[in-house]
């Protein structure tokens, strides 16, 4: 079998939901996600996602979602900022904001979910709606949406 991108060995970061929470600028990541949302490629759906991840580091990295005439080839905007998280050579996300459309929070899809899952067990995740007044922001977390993910520690032998 080849081996993964990394170390299989280095499991992912511990649980730090909640310590991580008190630190992070939501605010700017919100702002990060919303910007990122209108240039998101969505002619098929019309529905725009702008994802915005913060790294332990203190950098920003951001994605939207990419349609394709050949849907099957969309990628969600949280997997589109996680390649441009590791492309920038970071791999330690903390927080995540998703920014959606219409008044119904969209979570994160259950491929983004595992995709985030490769990089840490858990951080603070904010859902929340780009256009619609009235809205309340939620905070979830990915082991909330991702309990007892599949990981690299599996893979061991
Ligand atoms: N989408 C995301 O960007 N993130 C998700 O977690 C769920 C769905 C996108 C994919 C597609 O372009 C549109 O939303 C409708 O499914």
């Amino acid at each position: 079998m080849s081996r993964p991108p990394h170390d299989v060995g280095d499991a992912p970061a511990p649980a730090r939901a909640d310590d991580a929470a008190q630190a992070i600028d939501w605010d700017a990541l919100d702002q990060a996600a919303l910007a990122v949302r209108t240039r998101a490629h969505a002619p098929y759906s019309r529905y725009r996602v702008g994802a915005a991840i913060l790294v332990r580091s203190g950098r920003l990295f951001t994605g939207c979602n990419v349609e394709n005439a050949s849907y099957g080839l969309t990628i969600c905007a949280e997997r589109s900022a996680i390649v441009q998280m590791v492309a920038a050579g970071e791999r330690d996300p903390i927080a995540l904001t998703v920014a959606t459309s219409g008044p119904v929070l969209g979570s994160p899809c259950g491929m983004c979910r595992q995709t985030l899952a490769e990089f840490a067990v858990d951080f603070p995740i904010r859902l929340i709606a780009a256009e619609a007044d009235g809205v309340p922001p939620r905070t979830t977390s990915l082991s909330a949406l991702l309990p007892e993910a599949f990981g690299a520690a599996a893979l061991s032998r």
